[in-house]
């Protein structure tokens, strides 16, 4: 059953249709597209839905920067993300010189913030369409809108209950997909843009969660991400709750679906009941994504992250006694104000004792408008950059012993994609997310073979693929 809101897109859709056959027919030639995303994973997976309607519309997907519309989904967690898309976007402006029919079109959280889109009205006036994150499936409409009267367009929603989920989705890959189960965030780190461009926590229901993956196995998919800001949140606004746990156990029923794997769990509220859940589950990958951020508990508290050093050591164990093979990986900042040397030996420490499996470490970015930036002891760039070096050496050294445990062994892996420097190996990623690299056809991808690791990369391996029968004959 389709909602009256999904129902008035179709129909937008359908006009468009009309708009991009007329141009066609014109033109004499088909009309080309291209997605760019910037970020995290739900916006590569708000990107799927952007490409759905552009290619149900008539599109033809291309990566060049020539096409006839270029729609850029961008992020604003760190001000590099923004850097990039201003970089990009001024690349495109001869583009548009060239080919009158080149419309540009940004969307995505940097369109939150009334000062990027400022500047962008201002400096770059050629960008056509610029639409936020809560009026994203709006899309249609807004292309209608902007073919239509041939104005530039700006329509930024500050927040929205509506959930248009039954659009046309266009998929990366057809074996993987990342599903939503819930938007927006209510934890308010003081360093993070995030609850202010996505907007408060929504869950999606539960049956609307299993319809869609039980759709996106029939199609062929057999792993899913399930993609929320905090998914141990998740439910806690119903009227009758249902925990993050009791959603995994009921999309682990679903037949078919052989990989279950979740981003991003606060370390704030995880459950013993989310940890057995996981101890004992056969498709939901033994991997913890549990962003440390900062060891030092005085840091945490400043970032109102809500645990201290101790209270995340705990929690590292605990999960490590019910689940032994667990890789265990995190994000940490360095810089955040007020952060000095001996904070920085509190991190240190806690990757020590932890010994993350593999860790993103990011330069501590002010962010206008976040409680830390407006914080007086801001952390000068040299320390930065020494404790950045610091902290970097040793998550290296932390994930190059944390992966080489595997040497030798036999894993079962899913088949990704081609190898880009190499087409004759297939990437390959195992539960662990540790990506394998081995010979193979493209034939292979979305399958899952057992492998051999034979050759230790540092972060990567090199693996054979195993016989069935001849590893049955070794035991
Ligand atoms: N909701 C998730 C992550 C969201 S953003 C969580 O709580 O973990 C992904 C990562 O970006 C964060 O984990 C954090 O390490 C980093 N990040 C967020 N804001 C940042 C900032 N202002 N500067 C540097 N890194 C930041
Ligand atoms: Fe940002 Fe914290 Fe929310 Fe993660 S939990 S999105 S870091 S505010
Ligand atoms: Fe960036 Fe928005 Fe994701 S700010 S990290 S794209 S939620």
């Amino acid at each position: 059953m389709l909602n009256p809101e999904e129902t008035r897109q179709l129909e937008y859709i359908e006009k468009l249709k009309k708009i991009v056959g007329d141009k066609e027919r014109s033109l004499n030639r088909k009309l080309t597209c291209q997605v760019t995303t910037f970020g995290c994973q739900m916006n590569a997976r708000d990107s799927e839905k952007l490409l759905g309607i552009l290619k149900t519309a008539g599109f033809e997907e291309t990566d060049s920067d020539d096409a006839d519309f270029v729609i850029y989904n961008t992020c604003t967690v760190r001000d590099n993300a923004n850097q990039r898309l201003y970089g990009r976007l001024g690349a495109l402006k001869p583009f548009k010189k060239k080919n009158p029919e080149m419309k540009i079109a940004l969307c995505g959280c940097m369109m939150q913030e009334p000062t990027c889109v400022d500047k962008i009205n201002k400096s770059y006036r050629f960008v056509d369409l610029i639409f936020g994150t809560h009026n994203i499936f709006c899309f249609a409409e807004l292309l209608v809108k902007m073919y239509e009267t041939g104005e530039r367009i700006t329509e930024v929603w500050d927040a929205t209950d509506t959930i248009a989920e039954q659009l046309p989705i266009s998929r990366k890959y057809s074996f993987k997909s990342g599903v939503n189960i819930m938007f927006g965030c209510d934890n308010f780190c003081t360093y993070c843009i995030v609850p202010y461009v996505r907007g408060r926590e929504r869950s999606r229901k539960p049956e609307d969660i299993v319809r869609e993956t039980e759709e996106l196995v029939k199609t062929g998919v057999v792993e899913v991400m399930l993609l929320g800001q905090n998914v141990n949140s998740y439910g806690k606004n119903f009227d009758e709750p249902v925990s993050f746990a009791e959603l995994l156990q009921r999309i682990e029923k679903i037949d078919g679906l052989e990989r279950i794997r979740f981003m991003t769990p606060h370390p704030k509220d995880l459950s013993d009941e989310l940890i057995n859940v996981v101890a004992s589950s056969k498709k939901i990958c033994h991997h913890i994504h549990l962003p440390l951020q900062s060891g030092s508990s005085k840091i945490l508290k400043k970032m109102n992250r809500r645990y201290d050093k101790e209270q995340y050591l705990a929690l590292v164990d605990k999960i490590r006694a019910k689940i032994p093979d667990v890789s265990i990986t995190t994000d940490i900042i360095v810089g955040f104000p007020g952060e000095t040397y001996e904070d920085v030996l509190d991190t240190i420490d806690v990757i020590d004792k932890v010994r993350f499996d593999n860790a993103f470490t990011f330069i501590y970015s002010k962010r206008t408008g976040t409680p830390a930036a407006a914080m007086e002891d801001q952390v000068d760039e040299a320390c930065v950059k020494k404790y950045f070096d610091m902290v970097l050496k040793k998550v290296q050294d932390s994930a190059r012993e944390r992966t080489k445990r595997f040497e030798n062994t036999v894993q079962t892996v899913l088949c990704e994609e081609v190898n880009e420097s190499d087409p004759s190996f297939i990437d390959t990623r195992m539960e662990s997310n540790t990506v394998v690299h081995i010979k193979g056809t493209p034939d292979l991808i979305g399958k899952f073979v057992k492998v051999k690791l034979t050759e230790f990369h540092g972060f990567y391996y090199t693996g054979e693929i195993i016989n069935e029968n001849e590893s049955g004959q070794n035991g």
